[in-house]
């Protein structure tokens, strides 16, 4: 079985020691401690464990790390500027588009890789965008509303 020896993560580039077909979500969380990135239903349902991959949301319970190594890997630990939140984590706390919180990793990278394809969606387009995301509590609207917020106030910064 081929090895996988490092991983561009957050900019950071780091060493491991995977079988190529392991999951992303799996190196992640159990060989790198980033585990804001969330084990949901771990085949491919409720995009809990969602990353951008070169910029792409990306399920990180399906993608193997042989076929991620040497891209440029996001995780929401990896997201916010040093001085602060990304524009899109200010606005799910300014809309409190959370309640658990265990969707909402996701649903902030979903967001940002949408707002970068489509800087001013509407409902539709983040209904759309956002299709597969599922939060068991039920905050779709506020969702949708934080994303429209984000977006007003250039959410893809
Ligand atoms: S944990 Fe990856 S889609 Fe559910
Ligand atoms: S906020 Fe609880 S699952 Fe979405």
């Amino acid at each position: 079985m081929a090895r996988v020896t490092e991983l561009l993560v957050n900019g950071v580039r780091r060493r491991i020691d995977a079988d190529s077909d392991r999951s992303l979500l799996s190196v992640l969380r159990d060989d790198l401690d980033l585990t804001g990135t969330k084990f949901g239903c771990g085949e491919g349902q409720c995009a809990a464990c969602t990353v951008l991959v070169d910029g792409v949301a990306t399920k990180s319970c399906l993608a193997k790390v042989g076929a991620v190594a040497g891209k440029k890997i996001v995780t929401i630990e990896g997201l916010a500027p040093a001085n602060g939140l990304h524009p899109v984590q200010q606005a799910f706390l300014d809309a409190d588009a959370l309640q658990c919180g265990y969707c909402t990793p996701g649903m902030i990278m979903g967001a940002v890789s949408l707002l970068a394809r489509n800087p001013n969606p509407s409902e539709s387009d983040i209904t759309s965008g956002l299709n597969g995301h599922i939060c068991r509590c039920g905050t779709y609207p506020r969702v949708v509303h934080a994303i429209r917020m984000a977006a007003q106030k250039g959410g893809k910064a």
